[in-house]
């Protein structure tokens, strides 16, 4: 999407080398970074240079091929698919990204390897631009409808951040809204800051400011105070993982906007790309792995301070205790539907089965 009049991807090959925009620095600076080797993929995925499980996926399969330009033998490729395993634990996306590559590299011959590996990882990062694109148009015609409801621009909640930089391009949950600008549909945007890292905050108003799309910043617990007073027509988030009976693990806060949503009758949507489900996994609560991260993300803020410095600030006590998970799950019930690019299901078994019934019987 657009950063000024440059289109950018969040992740693409250029001179041979992959690039990827290193997001911890963002919306304070444009850094782009190439990723060399192996151990710098994994660490971009681990330390959150990229996010969002659509592009965690991407990236895995961008280090698998990277691992293979400097060792491209059995004991190489199962040694880049055991370190970009343990990267992340809950955006299924990685083992589907990785399964995607790992087993069909190894019926090729070792020089064979990179080659195959670079054009594999391509496809599954233009299938994603594609995918993201399709779920924008169903998403689309939700907002269409309630604009021809109301006066005025529909407002959508969204949490954490699962926009362009998120994927490939377009995003899961902002890709209706892109489509919605795009067709003169007016739409505003409550973005919330989504705590700890302020994913919200840091990127996903990036994304709309840089897109020209009315948007306000509000913090993580207003959401509810906004749909009491009707303020919130349809929340829209992403998922890094959703179960084949509709359950939704995403961000952090997530199950708080749906509770909030339910309670006062606005729709709550998740968009999502048919790799973030876990076609094995039933129950969301006690099957999806949730990741637990540093306590620092809750103990210190990062900013921009006056003098125009980035840095980080404490804004607890010294040795305060700090527990971070950093994903829940939103039970079905509480999700009036899911968007996905072969158009919008129930969230139950049956829903997803009649949209993708050649993986629902696998
Ligand atoms: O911890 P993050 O920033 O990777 O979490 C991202 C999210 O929770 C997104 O909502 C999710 O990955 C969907 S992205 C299209």
């Amino acid at each position: 999407m657009k950063v000024g009049h440059d289109h950018f991807r969040s992740i693409w090959v250029e001179s041979g080398e992959v690039r990827i925009i290193d997001q911890t620095q963002l919306p304070h600076k444009l850094v782009i970074k190439s990723l060399e080797t192996l151990d710098e993929a994994a660490a971009a995925i681990r330390d959150m240079w990229v996010r969002g499980a659509p592009l965690i996926g991407a990236t895995a399969a961008y280090g698998v091929a990277i691992a293979m330009r400097s060792d491209p033998s059995d004991v190489g490729l199962n040694r880049a698919r055991d370190v970009l395993t343990a990267t992340r634990p809950t955006a299924v996306n990685l083992r589907w990204a990785l399964q995607e590559m790992v087993p069909q590299l190894a019926t090729f011959e070792p020089p064979d390897r990179y080659e195959r590996a670079m054009k594999r990882a391509g496809e599954i990062s233009e299938q994603d631009v594609a995918t993201n694109s399709a779920i924008g148009d169903h998403g689309l015609e939700l907002i269409r409808a309630l604009a021809e409801r109301k006066p005025g621009p529909v407002n959508i909640l969204t949490h954490c951040n699962a926009g362009w930089l998120a994927t490939v391009d377009w995003g899961t949950a902002t890709a209706p809204i892109y489509k919605a600008h795009h067709a003169g549909i007016p739409v505003h945007v409550w973005i919330d800051e989504t705590r700890p890292r302020n994913q919200g905050a840091h990127l996903t108003a990036w994304e709309m400011a840089s897109h020209g799309i009315p948007h306000a910043l509000i913090v993580d617990n207003a959401g509810g105070h906004l749909m009491q007073h009707g303020e919130v027509d349809l929340v829209i988030t992403g998922t890094d993982r959703t179960t084949a009976t509709g359950d939704v693990c995403n961000k952090i806060g997530t199950y708080l906007k749906a509770l909030a949503a339910h309670d006062n009758g606005v729709p709550f949507y998740v968009a999502l790309p048919s790799p973030t489900i876990d076609w094995q996994a039933r129950d969301g609560v006690s099957e999806i792995p949730i990741e637990n991260r540093s306590g620092d993300e809750v103990s210190f803020v990062q900013g921009k301070f006056a003098d125009g410095s980035v840095g980080q600030l404490r804004i607890s006590p010294e040795n305060t205790p700090t527990h971070n998970p950093a994903f829940d799950v939103t039970p079905a019930r509480l999700v009036t539907g899911l968007i996905t690019e072969r158009g919008i299901a129930s969230a139950s078994a049956e829903g997803l089965a009649a949209l993708f019934p050649e993986m629902a019987a696998s």
